[in-house]
């Protein structure tokens, strides 16, 4: 572990010295899906130990607050599984794994009670059961909620169960390299940085889980905060594993428009769950063009690509915005059931939403894309590495039902746990090979050697900016090659970038690391968006506008060859001809012909 003495050392900036650790299993993020996985490694016995960036409890889980999907059936008896499964591979535009939906439409009501077990306050109806709320495309009320606030719950129940465990945990610390033993390709371990000192850290392990989450940092407008840099995705990519759907990035239909510091902060889903309606600036319910029957509570790649059309053709605010209305809720109710909006409008853009409508456009929420990985296990290709939460991909397809997100971390984040747990009993901990740690600790601190380099600061901002204009809601190939483009060159000055100053709390030392990651990152989604030449779930293309199934029911694997990226597009997973029926449901196939 970091010495004892770390946090008065002073780290001259060349000194490539390190310390050494071990485990069994290290988990790399803190959000939901890292704290289930170490709580369930732990418990079966695994040396685990769990890492973050941020501080632990910081995540950006907390912006899932409108729910937990999961069957319940508390309120509306109809609802099952197999319902909630139909809706998240209908949604998902037909990309998803049906085993990894089939696993998590079954696993997520038992997370969700082990949750409430863990401590966890959910909302309750009459009877004292766990409330359900409607949400986005669910058939049913299917949202478990505590208010508005409901990942921040979850990630404060797992918190408390980690440390009531004792389980050991570095936050502040980032991990910059994955280690591989020469002779098997399996994973050996790892290199870390403690962001407060600047100390160097190798830690041995026999599996690594990556629970990251996404990349929403690399676009300007998002509700993602500064963690979501995309690095699980580039520490999986140079590892070796391959990545999956990389151009399905999820806009969330309403974020904030003003003031400018809190541009794309999230609001949630909940308000339209609880009845809020959007308006364009002349007063017309605008969602009855494009999904008359779900209307406000339409899937969210329709909302924001509704919202985009209408802000676009000139039925916008003079903000840039539409409106969402939730005064007629009365404000008793909106103060009980939407706590942290009523104070997050007040306190940043001093409205009231009791009294006021608020102003919103779409976000960059969520990635639907990343590591791809084997549905019961969620190991990639790579032998020792596995993934969960929103770094895996294979559960949301093209669209992501809002509320997956909670119950994917609870289902897959204990499955990955309890997969890697069972991998280390029979593995032996691997060489690191002194080259390729030498190598590393010479890749990070390059920066410091740098005395021209660019400002990784400013190429975060070239980034964001580049994403938001070219790879939005909607593209095309003229737009996509000029992003990619823009990367290309942003990634030429990315190997020459300079970090100044001491190595405790370095930023420009930190963004060096986020821009690498960043830029990986936005190469796989720029390069997947040109592969898919049709329209489908948040991948909107103006030049192939249309849904194609004949050619395109495929997932589009990105990897490399020869120290290239590069993309294959591979057929999605062909489901048992029982579950094809629940997806071909008569009432399915009437409404979505309506939908636009
Ligand atoms: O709107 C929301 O509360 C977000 C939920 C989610 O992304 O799952």
């Amino acid at each position: 572990m970091w010495s004892t003495t770390s946090s008065q050392k002073q780290f001259d900036p060349a000194d490539e010295s390190y310390e050494t650790t071990s485990c069994d299993v290290l988990i790399v993020g803190a959000g939901g899906a890292g704290m289930r996985a170490a709580i369930e490694s732990f418990d079966k016995g695994a040396k685990t130990l769990l890492v973050c960036k941020s501080l632990l409890g910081k995540a950006h889980t907390v912006m899932a607050e409108g729910g937990i999907a999961a069957a319940l059936a508390n309120i509306d008896p109809q609802d099952n599984w197999k319902i909630h499964f139909s809706d998240t591979i209908v949604e998902g535009q037909q990309l998803s794994n049906w085993r990894i939906a089939e696993i998590f439409a079954k696993e997520a009501p038992e997370r969700v009670m082990e949750l409430e077990y863990y401590g966890a306050l959910f909302d309750r109806t009459e009877d004292g059961k766990i409330m359900q709320r409607p949400f986005g495309a669910h058939s049913y009320r299917r949202l478990c909620y505590i208010g508005d606030r409901t990942g921040l719950e979850l990630i404060r129940t797992l918190e408390d169960q980690v440390l009531k465990r004792n389980i050991p945990y570095m936050d502040e610390t980032e991990i910059t390299w994955i280690f591989k033993d020469p002779a098997t390709g399996a994973v050996s371990g790892a290199l870390a940085i403690k962001i407060t000192t600047g100390e160097l850290l190798l830690i041995k392990c026999k599996a690594i889980i990556l629970a990251t989450g996404g990349c929403g940092k690399v676009y300007a407008v998002t509700s993602n905060s500064w963690e979501s840099t995309g690095d699980g995705i580039a520490l999986a990519y140079r590892a070796g594993a391959e990545l999956m759907d990389m151009e399905m990035i999820q806009f969330h239909p309403t974020g904030m428009i003003y003031p400018a510091g809190v541009r794309g902060m999230l609001i949630t889903e909940a308000v339209r769950g609880e009845g809020g309606i959007l308006t364009n600036a002349k007063g017309e319910r605008f969602m009855e063009k494009y999904d008359p029957k779900r209307l406000d509570l339409s899937a969210r790649d329709v909302v924001s690509r509704s919202i985009y059309t209408e802000i676009q053709e000139g039925r916008g605010t003079p903000n840039g915005a539409v409106y969402l209305d939730i005064r007629h809720l009365g404000a008793e109710r909106i103060k009980e059931k939407l706590p942290s909006m009523y104070y997050q409008f007040l306190e940043f853009a001093g409205i009231d939403i009791t009294k006021q409508k608020m102003e919103v456009a779409p976000t960059v929420h969520y990635q639907m894309g990343g590591i791809r990985v084997v549905p019961d296990t969620c190991e990639t290709n790579i032998h020792g590495l596995f993934a969960a939460g929103e770094v895996a991909c294979g559960l949301h397809g093209g669209n992501r039902l809002g509320g997956n997100s909670l119950s994917d971390i609870l289902v897959f984040g204990r499955r990955a746990g309890l997969a890697a747990s069972e991998y280390i009993k029979n593995t032996p901990q691997g060489e690191v090979a002194g080259q390729d740690l030498s190598g590393e600790i010479k890749r990070i601190l390059a920066p410091f050697k740098s005395l021209n380099g660019a400002n990784p600061f400013d190429l975060k901002d070239r980034i964001a900016a580049t994403m938001w204009k070219y790879v939005g809601i909607v593209r095309n190939e003229i737009d996509l090659r000029k992003g990619l483009e823009e990367i290309g060159l942003i990634k030429l000055d990315s190997k020459n970038l300079q970090a100044k100053g001491a190595r405790a709390f370095n930023q420009s030392w930190a963004d060096s690391m986020a821009v690498w990651n960043m830029v990986l990152d936005c190469e796989a989604i720029i390069r997947s968006a040109l592969t898919r030449k049709e329209s489908r779930g948040a991948h909107t293309r103006s030049d192939y506008p249309k849904k194609d199934d004949a050619n395109w029911m495929v997932n589009i694997i990105t990897k490399q060859k020869d120290g290239q990226m590069i993309q294959e597009v591979v057929p999605v997973p062909k489901m048992p001809p029982e579950y094809e029926a629940l997806i071909n449901r008569e009432e399915i196939l009437a409404w979505k012909k309506n939908v636009k």
